[in-house]
């Protein structure tokens, strides 16, 4: 069976629409392989700097946003979400590393090395799983509380941290900034 065969069996319904400057949010489960093979227009790909209104996301939600044709995760984490991820224990962490653009590339994997705002309420990361591409679940799914994907089994955690599965690393922060209630990626 190819790979692009593993994921007919886990199509979900699943939306997306465009918000000012944001690109194409997408909502819902595991299927940007399909959504890839649409081929993003040029004009999309060009988009190497996008900003994200964020005014409406609710502490305890996320959105994707697409930034150079990938899903971005932006979430806004609940007290319960950061707290759970600050008290992991580093040496529980399968990925030591914390895999954060915007920071030294041998920085670990604590929380506060992961997490956009020093209060740690927003995380952004690369919506693509490590292991082969999908993109997890999300809204506290999984063992860990944070992000499962269901392709092969790889559980993340309130950090985006891998903690189960095949995935071999954390899911990617991207370059990213706060300001306000906009979060400028790239
Ligand atoms: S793509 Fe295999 S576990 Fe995510």
């Amino acid at each position: 069976m190819s790979h692009a065969d593993d994921h007919s069996g886990t199509r979900r319904d699943f939306l997306y629409y465009a918000t000012a400057g944001a690109g194409v949010v997408v909502t819902g489960a595991a299927v940007w392989p399909l959504v890839n093979q649409m081929n993003p227009s040029a004009d999309v790909q060009a988009l190497a700097s996008i900003d994200v209104d964020v005014s409406g996301v609710e502490v305890g939600t996320q959105i994707t946003a697409l930034w150079l044709g990938k899903p971005v995760f932006i979430r806004r984490r609940t007290a319960e979400e950061i707290e759970a991820a600050r008290n992991t224990d580093l040496s529980a962490l399968p990925d030591p590393v914390a895999q954060n653009e915007n920071i030294d590339a041998g920085a670990d994997a604590s929380d506060a090395n992961r997490a956009l705002s020093e209060d740690g309420e927003w995380l952004v990361m690369m919506g693509v799983c490590t292991h082969l591409g999908c993109v997890p679940l999300g809204d506290g799914a999984g063992d860990f509380g944070g992000w499962f994907c269901p392709c092969h089994g790889s559980h993340y955690d309130t950090a985006g941290r891998i903690r189960q599965g095949p995935a071999p690393t954390n899911l990617p922060v991207p370059p990213a900034v706060l300001d306000g209630t906009t979060i400028t990626l790239g």
